[in-house]
């Protein structure tokens, strides 16, 4: 999710690609979950029920512990030749007060608008407690049934630095994640293997990084100054971040993304950026092997801006991803819905063809909203651009009535629309190596959710099933 800055940004569709090389080879873990986390007592936490438990240790998880209960072993997926076809499991790992109103609503204090402040400002048991009822019940192994039931291939999983139990013996940096509240490692292995035993591949994505890469509520610090690139610290220790999940979960997963939406447009994240991505790149491969395929972003630049970046034979197996949205700059939420059918044929074509000389591409990111209506999209306590509540004395494009929330207020043209919109999106995403829809569910915004576009109509229950396919006649 991109918030307010974005209106800056250079580019009109922001759009993340990911591309994937290479064969894959899916080893088979077994679950391990794991109590203790960081520097912080979390031995009271209950480790998620059905998994065994052991400790994670720092070598490779290539070998099964415990043989019963373990899923069995999921097909490599053929990056590059086979489309993606995914779902973002949003908020969960991360909090996003527009993902999970309730859960904000829940803490009586307005201050409290990202995960950040939920650990800052409540007190440990509390938070620990709320967390710990949300991680065990957003998403549960149906949720991962229904996702293969709806035809899909990969999961994109968000996880926070501050979920990873990194020690003192991984890292010379800091391990200690105050105020936020980890605890959530265990659910995270069991995400994963619900995702195996469920045919689902895993995009395991870093969504927020010591400091914050992009000052977005969803890196879990929403704030006006950045600090991942500020200096090397956060950025070597992110790297530690990197290495362990390598270590520990390399074998349980496909595709490690080592950042989401790194805001390239501040000038100390550009300027650090391609060093990331290769060392991010040299930090798996040596951990983890060649298995794996490694994700990096185009940071808001657009793809174009990373031609001839991490190609053969410098680096094998890697992907861009690219995020795309059309509702966070006025002028966007100004096209008509033809409008922004167009500007997603458009951006089709200029994807393909980086692709085409380029890495693997996908959309790692993209929805069907059409307007920033949805309650808390931009920030917990800001409005939206489209009705006037974000800023004084801009364009207001209507109400927001009937365009979010509970689908039951959409209109028919408009759920014929959400269709189409749909469509012309999957069809971008596979003109390229893939698509990653954003977000399975959210609590109050149905224009948001795959689920609830599968039970409204407007997203089949077989995403090759489309009515619209000749919806960009240049594809
Ligand atoms: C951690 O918390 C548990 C339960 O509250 C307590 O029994 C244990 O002594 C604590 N351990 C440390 C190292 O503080
Ligand atoms: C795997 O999925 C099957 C079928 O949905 C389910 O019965 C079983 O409990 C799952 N096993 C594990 C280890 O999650
Ligand atoms: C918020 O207020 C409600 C109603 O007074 C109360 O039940 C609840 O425990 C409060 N939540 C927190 C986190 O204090
Ligand atoms: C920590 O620093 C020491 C001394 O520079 C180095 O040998 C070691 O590899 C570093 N450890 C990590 C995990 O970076
Ligand atoms: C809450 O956790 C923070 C971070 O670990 C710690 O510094 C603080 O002492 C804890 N507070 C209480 C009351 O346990
Ligand atoms: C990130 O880097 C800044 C500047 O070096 C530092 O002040 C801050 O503590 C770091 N944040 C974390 C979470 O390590
Ligand atoms: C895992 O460890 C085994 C035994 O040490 C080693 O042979 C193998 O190459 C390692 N695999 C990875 C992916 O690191
Ligand atoms: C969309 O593209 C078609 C074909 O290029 C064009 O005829 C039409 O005017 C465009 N509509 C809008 C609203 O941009
Ligand atoms: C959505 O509206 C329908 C019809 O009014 C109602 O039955 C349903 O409970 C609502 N869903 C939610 C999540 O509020």
């Amino acid at each position: 999710m991109l918030p307010f800055l974005l209106s800056l940004l250079c580019c009109l569709f922001c759009i993340a690609v990911r591309s994937c090389a290479a064969d894959q080879q899916c080893m088979l873990v077994s679950h391990l979950p794991q109590t203790g986390t960081n520097d912080r007592n979390t031995s009271s936490q209950t480790p998620p029920s059905g998994t065994s438990s052991s400790t994670t240790s720092s070598s490779n998880t290539s070998t099964a512990s415990d043989g019963s209960g373990s899923p069995p072993p999921l097909a490599p997926f053929a990056y590059g030749q086979d489309v993606i076809r995914g779902v973002n499991l949003g908020g969960w790992f991360v909090l996003e007060p527009w993902i999970t109103p309730s859960i904000f609503e829940s803490t009586n204090n307005t201050d409290i608008v990202d995960e950040f402040t939920f650990g800052q400002l409540l007190d440990n048991e509390t938070a620990l407690s709320i967390l710990q009822s949300h991680w065990e019940t957003w998403y549960t192994e149906d949720d991962f049934v229904a996702m293969r039931a709806a035809g899909l291939n990969h999961v994109r999983i968000p996880v926070g630095y501050w979920s990873v139990p990194i020690t003192s013996a991984d890292t010379n940096s800091s391990t200690s994640v105050s105020p936020y509240v980890p605890g959530a490692w265990p659910y995270v292995l069991q995400a994963l293997n619900w995702a195996k035993n469920n045919s689902l591949h895993v995009i395991f994505d870093l969504h927020g990084a010591p400091g914050s890469q992009n000052g977005f509520d969803n890196s879990g610090q929403r704030t006006d100054t950045p600090e991942w690139a500020n200096g090397n610290a956060n950025i070597s220790r992110t790297l530690d971040i990197i290495k362990f999940i390598s270590e520990n979960v390399g074998g349980m997963i496909d595709v490690l993304e080592l950042l989401n939406e790194p805001a390239a447009y501040v000038s100390n994240i550009d300027a650090a950026l391609p060093q990331y991505w290769q060392q991010g790149y040299g930090v798996v491969r040596q951990a983890a092997g060649s298995d794996i395929q490694v994700m990096i972003e185009d940071g808001f630049l657009g793809v174009q801006s990373w031609e001839n970046f991490l190609l053969y034979p410098e680096a094998e197996g890697v992907i861009m991803d690219t995020h795309e949205y059309q509702i966070f700059n006025y002028d966007q939420l100004g096209l008509s819905f033809q409008g922004h059918i167009n500007a997603s044929c458009q951006q089709a074509g200029s994807l393909a063809s980086y692709a085409k000389s380029n890495l693997y591409t996908i959309i790692g990111e993209w929805s069907t909203a059409v307007t920033d209506c949805a309650k808390w999209l931009n920030g917990r306590g800001i409005g939206a651009r489209w009705d006037g509540t974000w800023q004084p004395n801009q364009q207001v494009f209507g109400s927001c009535d009937g365009w979010t929330g509970n689908m039951s207020t959409f209109s028919a043209e408009y759920k014929t629309f959400l269709r189409q919109y749909w469509e012309v999106q999957v069809q971008m995403g596979e003109a390229i190596q893939g698509w990653v829809y954003w977000t399975w569910k959210a609590e109050n915004a149905d224009e948001w959710s795959y689920q609830k576009g599968l039970e409204g109509g407007w997203i089949p229950q077989d995403p090759t099933d489309l009515m619209y396919p000749d919806i960009c006649s240049s594809l």
